[in-house]
């Protein structure tokens, strides 16, 4: 699948999100909150709206399902998943650590990914079959053989109360078996890193459709290994994902299998 005009919209659309994002960073007015640490700003539905209008004016008939203005699938086979701001609590901190995810899906399955991070100017995207690539260049998963000589990455759902206990835990071991685990705060950028290498893995719980679609296409293109916490093959209805560089998938999977009963269910 060649999909050359999704791609073009789907860049075009991305990079005038990055462009909202840019001149928002710093000038927000007012940050209001879905939950209680749930952050929104004006800036996410703005770029939003951006995104949206772009794919609606090439794509009109086309389903879209983004964070902020919610789902309009209804019966098309081709739908959108968009995260207009991906590390918003980072953006309304001014932390650069931020991005604009978007993803296409024909039927059921995920064709393209696009991550545009507009502080690196970075862009990745991937098209299923055809590889993944950062501004042109190609990219692959690391070739680390071993947790211990990894750097991995993880995230913490705002919604604590349910996965406090087994998350910890699973932090705490990994923590203690690898060179080091960062929390960026960017699910998308997360999967993008693991991608090109600068991490091995990322493991997160209770993820939405929107933070890890175009990611997973972008990883998995580059070779990453997808899954569950029980090493079944990753859906974006899924409440755990591992991304890894593969050679460390088994030891991964051992880390995050926490067995002693106190795991809550998410
Ligand atoms: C969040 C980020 C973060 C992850 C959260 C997500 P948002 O997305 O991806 O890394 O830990 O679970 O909700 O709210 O910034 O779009
Ligand atoms: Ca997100
Ligand atoms: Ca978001």
């Amino acid at each position: 699948m060649l999909l050359e005009s999704e791609k073009r919209v789907g860049v075009a659309a991305a990079y005038k999100a990055a462009e909202v994002l840019r001149m928002k960073l710093g000038r927000i007015k007012q940050v209001n909150k879905k939950g209680a640490n749930d952050l929104v700003t004006e800036a996410d539905a703005e770029s939003e709206k951006a995104i949206i209008d772009t794919i609606r004016n090439a794509f009109p008939h086309h389903g879209i399902l983004a964070e902020e203005s919610g789902g309009d699938i209804g019966t098309a086979d081709c739908c959108w998943v968009i995260d207009p701001l991906d590390g918003t609590t980072n953006f309304a901190h001014e932390l650069g650590l931020f991005c604009i995810s978007i993803a296409y899906k024909v039927h059921e399955s995920l064709v393209l990914g696009i991550v545009v991070s507009p502080m690196t100017n970075e862009l990745f995207i991937a098209t299923k079959g055809r590889g993944a690539f950062l501004n042109g260049r190609p990219i692959r998963v690391s070739n680390v053989k071993t947790v211990s000589d990894s750097l991995l990455v993880t995230g913490f759902p705002y919604n604590l109360e349910n996965v406090f206990t087994p998350m910890m835990k699973r932090f705490t071991g990994c923590l203690k078996a690898a060179q080091g685990v960062r929390r960026l705060g960017s699910a998308a950028l997360d999967l993008c890193y693991v991608a090109c290498g600068r991490f091995e893995a990322f493991w997160e719980q209770n993820l939405k459709p929107w933070d890890t679609a175009a990611g997973v296409v972008i990883a998995g293109e580059a070779g990453s290994v997808i899954t569950d916490f029980s090493n079944k093959a990753f859906t974006l209805d899924k409440m755990e994902i591992l991304a890894s560089n593969g050679n460390i998938h088994q030891e991964m999977l051992s880390l995050l299998d926490i067995k002693d009963g106190t795991c809550e269910k998410s």
